[in-house]
């Protein structure tokens, strides 16, 4: 967890306190669609981790370098001793939340960034 949590310069420093960390893995050879289908896995992490009080974050790895310029997702290959057809969007840490968080009301939403077509 130590040395995934260096696999990129920033955003990632948590994963070696965490209790756990799931790296979602896709074999980019069986599907075409790795990014899709992996982002959907890591959003659904995040809601049953939600369902079951379980603090989640994202950590993104696909498209990120260490603080030498080395491509993340490379480390994580190379961390979990995985072949290049095998892709890493990013792993989902888990823990006990140390905060709890308000909840966003729908007044909050800024609803400049939503565009109605007529
Ligand atoms: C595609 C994606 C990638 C993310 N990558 C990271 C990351 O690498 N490190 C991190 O700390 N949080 C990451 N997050 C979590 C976000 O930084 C943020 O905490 C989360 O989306 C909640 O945002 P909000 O406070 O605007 O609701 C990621 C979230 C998404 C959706």
């Amino acid at each position: 967890m130590e040395r995934l949590s260096d696999a990129k310069e920033v955003g990632s420093q948590f994963l070696k306190n965490a209790n756990v960390g799931i790296c979602v893995v896709a074999d980019s050879e069986k599907a075409d669609t790795w990014i899709e289908d992996s982002s959907i896995a890591l959003t659904y992490l995040n809601l049953m981790a939600t369902a079951e009080n379980i603090g989640s974050c994202w950590v993104q790895m696909h498209l990120r370098r260490d603080s030498e310029g080395n491509d993340a997702e490379k480390n994580v290959r190379e961390i979990l001793n995985l072949d290049e057809n095998y892709r890493i969007v990013g792993i989902m840490a888990l823990g006990v939340p140390a905060i709890k968080r308000k909840g966003k009301t729908i007044e909050d939403l800024d609803f400049d960034k939503v565009k109605k077509i007529d």
